[in-house]
């Protein structure tokens, strides 16, 4: 068997139900794992699941899931492990972004990406750690990917908050890396950074820094990028989903508290 074969891994992924979180879905079950997608969107949730690879050993899942609320997050992961038989996989892939240049924040606008982004984040890597942990109601370790941003390791204007909460998630990855260790939990927790990639969020930002002023268009502001990336394209869904993949399996069984590039080059 492969070791970055998933057969038999139980995943969750938060956010799954479009964009970035459905292709780390697909990938995942592809790999061989049972998926429970997480979501605010019910209807589009349920439909990615029902459309995942599958075979008559696995029937993967759906969650109602607020990733602000720790009682949402106490019953999903709850939902999840019963759904599963157990969890060796978490995905907090769910995010926001709300772009903005510095002089012109709101606060509400401020604390909504703290809350999803920050709060989101620790409360499903609370909740996870709880469960793999060796007490806990799956048991058996595993690994957490906290998708980060490359907004995290460069400065790209109209996105100071957005980049801010992502930085706080590399740094909530390395101490909670550093926690599992040190306490025997048999969790590794690493996170990524993916690049600009074209999905409802991706190409949603591209238009609001040309509308900023920042770039002349949106075209404009995807060419500034990729002149940025010596790849020399944007990232795409699968780019991000095969690192997920990666970081899931025994593939990177030595590798815990990382942040991994997957932006083409464009944060280095
Ligand atoms: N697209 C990009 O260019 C890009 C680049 C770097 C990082 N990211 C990060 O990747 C992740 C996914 O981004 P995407 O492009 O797929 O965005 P998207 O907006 O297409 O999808 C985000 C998903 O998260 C869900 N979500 C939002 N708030 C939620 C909440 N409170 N609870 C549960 N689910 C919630 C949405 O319903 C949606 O399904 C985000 O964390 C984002 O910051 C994206």
């Amino acid at each position: 068997m492969s070791v970055f074969e998933l057969s038999g891994r139980k995943a969750l992924v938060t956010g799954g139900a479009q964009g970035l979180g459905e292709g780390m879905a697909k990938a995942l079950a592809e790999a061989g794992a049972t998926v429970v997608i997480a979501d605010i969107q019910e209807e589009a949730g349920r439909t990615v699941a029902k459309g995942l690879a599958s075979d008559s050993d696995r029937e993967h899942g759906f969650v109602a899931l607020d990733v602000t609320s720790d009682d949402n997050w106490e019953r999903a992961v709850s939902e999840a492990v019963e759904h599963l038989g157990g969890l060796d996989i978490l995905v907090n892939n769910a995010g926001i972004e709300i772009t903005s240049l510095i002089t012109e924040i709101q606060a509400d606008q401020v604390r909504k990406m703290l809350d999803v982004n920050i709060l989101g984040t620790a409360l499903g890597m609370k909740h996870g750690l709880r469960a793999m942990r060796p007490d806990g109601s799956a048991g058996n370790g595993g690994s957490i990917i906290n998708v980060a941003s490359v907004a995290a390791t460069i400065a790209f204007p109209g996105i100071a908050i957005y980049s801010g909460t992502k930085s706080a998630v590399e740094r909530m990855t390395k101490v909670a890396a550093m926690e599992a260790g040190k306490l025997g939990y048999g969790v590794r927790v690493n996170c990524i950074f993916p690049g600009l990639v074209p999905t409802a969020m991706g190409a949603g930002l591209a238009n609001d820094v040309a509308e900023l002023g920042l770039f002349p268009s949106p075209e404009a502001a995807v060419g500034a990028v990729v002149e940025l990336t010596p790849a020399g394209r944007l990232g795409a869904v699968d780019d991000m989903a095969d690192a997920v993949v990666f970081l899931a399996s025994d593939a990177s069984r030595f590798i815990t508290g990382i942040g991994l590039p997957v932006d083409g080059g464009m944060g280095m």
